[in-house]
């Protein structure tokens, strides 16, 4: 199968020293920045917005997936299209009825994501999958860094890895560490979003290519 991704988690990394935390990704080989917007409302908890993403977009040739754990996300899907994002996710729990901005996204050459959180029923996001390229499977409740890994997640991965296409990204999120990621990869996942087991390390180098050694194996 296709070599696994790791995307490192922005939410966990030091907004004190951005741009040099960018360039430690860059020099650690992460092809991908993830960027968690939290609006304070569909979670408790607030991040960042498309502002900084747009003002960190010229440092990075980077693919810049946003995971947007915000309400009424087709309200604010135009800023994250103009700050440069490459991907942008929206929850299922957020927008019920995606198709149409799913499509939206798809006709503004950005790739569309559906998120679904660890409680949903997985048909709640079936009939949007076509719509889809990339789906991801939350392993933590939306909201925080740094949880715990919830035991049951593999086994949502392979079902959903069982209703899409191959050639569609399905990503995990949350709790991904040496320990869990195995078995998120043997579920058929390739794709993992890493907060803290990369920015809690001393050498994102070494964290994230000893990540995608465990993923492949
Ligand atoms: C949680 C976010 C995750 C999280 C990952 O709502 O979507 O991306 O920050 O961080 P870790 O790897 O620490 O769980
Ligand atoms: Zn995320």
């Amino acid at each position: 199968s296709d070599a696994p991704v790791i995307a490192p988690s922005m939410l966990k990394c030091d907004f004190g020293n951005l741009h040099r935390e960018v360039e430690l990704l860059d020099a650690a080989q992460a092809p991908v920045l993830h960027w968690d917007v939290m609006d304070g409302h569909f979670v408790p908890n607030l991040s960042y917005g498309a502002m900084l993403i747009e003002r960190v977009r010229p440092l990075t040739k980077s693919f810049f997936d946003a995971h947007l754990m915000i309400s009424n996300p087709e309200k604010y899907v135009d800023d994250y299209i103009k700050a440069g994002c490459d991907s942008i996710t929206v929850h299922i729990e957020a927008l019920p009825e995606p198709q149409g901005l799913l499509d939206r996204l798809q006709e503004a050459g950005v790739l569309p994501g559906l998120a679904i959180s660890p409680q949903t029923p997985l048909e709640r996001i079936e009939p949007y999958l076509d719509a889809c390229g990339l789906v991801l499977v939350m392993s933590v409740e939306p909201g925080f860094g740094g949880q715990s890994f919830i035991e049951t997640s593999p086994e949502r991965i392979r079902q959903l890895k069982s209703m899409i296409s191959p050639e569609t990204i399905l990503s995990v999120d949350g709790g991904i560490d040496p320990d869990t990621i195995g078995a998120a990869a043997q579920a058929g996942a390739n794709y993992f979003v890493v907060g803290s087991a990369i920015f809690n390390e001393p050498d994102y180098a070494t964290a994230v290519s000893d990540l995608a050694q465990i993923a492949r194996s």
